[in-house]
């Protein structure tokens, strides 16, 4: 990967309007040479070093930031942002034989296999005049949606999660209103948070979701909207139980104008039970729930259910653009949802990821570190630093994920997605994880 320190932008930059010193530095990042994290140099350094303006430098800064290319972070200065919002690189390849615990992925052995549903599809044209969402998808969505409590006033198909959240964020809010956020959280969240022109406000997690105190505090700073996952939080394992849910139900009555989001990523995969803060809200709240992690990620595909003006907007706006997500794939969905042979497969799979989390959040406290996944696919282990850990167990062959990009105030831990450990590696996993706490970088003493 080409060294961030190679390419300065007073060395590639001479002299130009604030636009050409966006494009600059956007092209920078395109290529590479311009990494994610890297600092840029201050608004009146760089005006110096180019005997420009300050002002164009500001304005050139304020295009990249609104843009979702710049993060300007307090003392740690103007960086490129985590996740910038242009294509640039190539995949990081792990060396052979190195067990990916990195990745956030459902277990491939575990996800239904399509071919005979995939056999079974309607080649019948679909046309433009045609329903948009497909009446049997909807028909099992909504029975699915109420056996889980949550109401069900308007439905739309979008594409996959975080496609759902996209649309209801740009359907109800402006560039820099406040959004509450888990921290830690899914980096897939903070990136796109930032790249709307959002403001992000971290609220503390702890085991059973969003800690309240906090939250309370975030809803008294002033929010527009709060993403909240109900189970399977991404990175900690959390999953809200009745009484955390009663409580934040409490908050969210004092302030009726707060947009609610939930993301059910995991669906049943999570491996406890769907609970939500949306079931007789009065205000704008939408729940989107995912077959990512139950009949795989490449099916693009989520039910988006919420209160109806929001729902109207989400699905107009999507007439405009990509219009309908494809009846195959709604297809698709109805014949893997309609079979009970599915349904046995999935609860096996959710019980199996379960047992998996267990068996390394157990394997770590019989060697006295602690560790948190009550749900989900992933288990979150802090650690004083995160690097020294990563780097180590890489040398151990087990490539895990630094904690950093799911943080925002909270301290270093590291992800491991247990989703594909099987229980009998546990104890050699952990065993390679208690060697790289030894030293004096990581062992939290
Ligand atoms: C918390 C969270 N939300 C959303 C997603 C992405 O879901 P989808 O594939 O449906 O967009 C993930 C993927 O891991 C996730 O962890």
């Amino acid at each position: 990967m080409p060294n961030p320190k190679q390419w300065s932008v007073s060395d590639h930059i001479r002299e130009g309007s604030a636009v050409e010193i966006a494009t600059r530095v956007e092209e920078a990042v395109r290529r590479g040479r311009l990494v994610p994290g890297a600092a840029l140099p201050t608004v009146r350094g760089l005006a110096r070093e180019l005997g420009i303006s300050p002002t164009t430098v500001s304005a050139a800064y304020r295009l990249l930031r609104e843009r979702g290319l710049l993060l300007t972070a307090g003392r740690r200065g103007t960086r490129i942002a985590p996740a910038p919002p242009v294509a640039a690189g190539a995949r990081v390849e792990l060396p052979a034989g190195t067990r990916d615990l990195a990745t956030g992925n459902p277990d491939p052995r575990l996800l239904p296999r399509l071919g005979p549903y995939l056999a079974r599809l309607s080649p019948a044209p679909h046309l433009y005049s045609d329903e948009i969402h497909s009446p049997a998808l909807v028909a099992l969505a909504r029975e699915r949606f109420r056996a889980d409590g949550i109401p069900v006033p308007a439905l739309a198909v979008v594409s996959g999660a975080l496609d759902g959240i996209e649309r209801v964020l740009a359907a109800r809010l402006r560039p820099g209103d406040r959004v509450a956020v888990e921290d830690p959280g899914f980096p897939g969240i903070l990136h796109l948070v930032r790249a709307l022109g959002l403001v992000l406000v971290p609220v503390a997690v702890d085991d059973a979701g969003l800690e309240p105190a906090a939250f309370e505090r975030a809803l008294g700073r002033g929010v527009q909207a709060v993403i909240v996952t109900p189970r399977a939080q991404n990175p900690t394992g959390a999953c809200f139980h009745r009484d955390r849910v009663r409580a934040l139900r409490r908050l969210l009555d004092r302030a009726p104008e707060v947009l609610v989001i939930e993301d059910d990523h995991c669906d049943v995969a999570a491996g406890t039970p769907a609970h939500t803060l949306c079931g007789g809200r009065d205000g704008h709240w939408a729940v989107v729930r995912s077959v990512s992690k139950t009949l795989g990620p490449d099916l693009r595909l989520a039910i988006l259910c919420g209160d109806e003006e929001t729902v109207a907007r989400v699905s107009g706006r999507q007439l405009l653009g990509s219009r309908w997500v494809s009846h195959l794939l709604q297809q698709l969905v109805v014949a893997l949802w309609s079979d009970p042979r599915v349904a046995t497969r999935l609860e096996r799979a959710s019980a199996c990821y379960a047992e998996r989390r267990e068996a390394v959040v157990a394997a770590l406290a019989a060697r006295g570190i602690a560790a948190t996944g009550r749900s989900g696919l992933n288990v979150w282990v802090p650690v004083r630093e995160e690097t020294p850990v990563v780097l180590r167990l890489a040398a151990r062959g087990y490539a895990v994920q630094a904690g950093e990009i799911h943080r925002l105030d909270t301290p270093p831990a590291i992800r491991v997605t247990t989703a594909a450990l099987d229980v009998g590696e546990a104890g050699s996993f952990a065993d390679a994880f208690a060697a790289a706490l030894e030293g004096p970088a990581a062992t939290g003493a």
